[in-house]
């Protein structure tokens, strides 16, 4: 009898703390998006900040194309924490970003440092920001993450590809599109954004 009764109490325990872990896990869900949208707002607009910076070092070392690039991902990272924003606010919050001092060094380590990060955000951070908003149903969240990384992976080709290059890219005359509305961002022209589809009259020219 008090073994029944016993079972009893622990089946009850086990029940009520499944139910209390499922709704605690769903809770850290919904605030593991938004506090990713804070992470990635903050990463991006710190970006922004060390590719003005970066630019800025290019110009004075004469490498006014790869000034011209540092421009163009400055501006793409602007709308993407532009974008973030929206969605952190969507969930009630206010976006909030410390920038910090940019370490400013040769352009070479500076495009290699952009490299390095925009690696990370394409490999593991935007895809993981990705599947919990997915879990968490943020389709908002989602659509941001989303654009985000499909910039992010091209931004890292085209400092990758500046580095090889790095004494070709000391004349002036690279231009980059950034379309408005997504983020994205292209070294050639196209008659609308790969991404979001939005027409070339949405394109910043930056050179
Ligand atoms: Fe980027
Ligand atoms: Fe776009």
């Amino acid at each position: 009898m008090k073994t029944i009764k016993m079972l009893g109490i622990l089946g009850m325990v086990t029940v009520l703390g499944i139910g209390l872990a499922t709704r605690l896990t769903a809770a850290e869900a919904a605030k593991g998006t938004l506090d990713n949208l804070q992470a990635a707002y903050n990463g991006e607009s710190n970006a922004k900040a060390r590719y003005d910076a970066f630019s800025a070092k290019a110009d004075a070392e004469g490498y006014k194309s790869v000034a011209a690039l540092f421009r163009a991902t400055s501006r793409s990272e602007s709308i993407h924490a532009a974008k973030h924003a929206v969605a952190i606010r969507k969930l009630g919050a206010e976006p909030k970003a410390v920038i910090e001092k940019s370490d400013v060094k040769s352009t070479k380590e500076n495009l290699e440092a952009a490299l390095k990060g925009e690696t990370y955000e394409k490999e593991s951070m935007y895809p993981d920001f990705i599947k919990q908003a997915e879990i968490d149903k943020n389709s908002g969240a989602v659509m941001s993450f989303k654009g985000a990384l499909a910039a992010e992976v091209e931004h890292a080709r085209l400092f990758a590809q500046a580095l090889k290059e790095l004494d070709s890219w000391k004349e002036a005359g690279k231009e980059f599109y950034v379309c408005t509305v997504c983020g994205f961002t292209m070294a050639k022209i196209m008659p609308k954004c790969p991404v979001c589809a939005s027409p070339k009259s949405k394109f910043d020219v930056i050179k």
